[in-house]
């Protein structure tokens, strides 16, 4: 019997580690319009999370920190469990899990990324900036928007 997914389920944020390289290697396929490789993944272990709904892993973040900024490199959740709230149950834990000297957080996003930039400025992000030609698309390129939150600032 298949389990409608929710929100509800238990679900667990935890460090990825090499064993959940395959399995978010397939929601990055599904998921993004330039997958990153096996390899980035693997080079940023050390700097990833899991979620986990109901024993699976259905979603996974990647950041950065270096002195007081940290950087969202890549969020994602597979497809089948969209849409229901898991996406900002990880960036929550990643912006309440950031370490006290974190004083700003940025990202880049696709200008056509709708559903994401939504869930930002919902956390308090705002466009600093434009990179021209950022993304590749199937047409063509496609710009992005740099983002930023400061962790100083109370969210809405
Ligand atoms: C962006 C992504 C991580 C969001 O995860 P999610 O689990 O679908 O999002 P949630 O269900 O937690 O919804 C969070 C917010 O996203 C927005 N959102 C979600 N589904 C949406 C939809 N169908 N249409 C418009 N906005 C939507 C809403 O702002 C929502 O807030 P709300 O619940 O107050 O309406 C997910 O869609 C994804 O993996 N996309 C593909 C990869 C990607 O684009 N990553 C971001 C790269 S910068």
């Amino acid at each position: 019997m298949s389990t409608k997914p929710s929100a509800n389920l238990p679900n667990t944020i935890r460090p990825m580690t090499a064993a959940d390289l395959l399995p978010v290697v397939e929601i990055e396929c599904v998921s993004s319009q330039s997958p990153w490789s096996l390899k980035q993944f693997e080079l940023s272990l050390n700097d990833s999370l899991v979620l986990e709904s109901d024993n699976k892993v259905v979603g996974f973040a990647v950041m950065s920190a270096v002195l007081d900024q940290a950087e969202l490199h890549n969020i994602a959740i597979h497809p089948e469990h969209q849409g229901i709230g898991l996406g900002a149950v990880m960036l929550d834990y990643f912006l309440n899990n950031l370490p006290n000297e974190i004083k700003s957080v940025y990202l880049e996003v696709r200008l056509s990324n709708f559903r994401a930039i939504r869930l930002y400025q919902e956390r308090g992000f705002v466009q600093v900036g434009e990179r021209r030609e950022y993304y590749k698309t199937e047409l063509g390129r496609e710009d992005a928007l740099l983002m930023c939150r400061d962790m100083a600032t109370e969210t809405p």
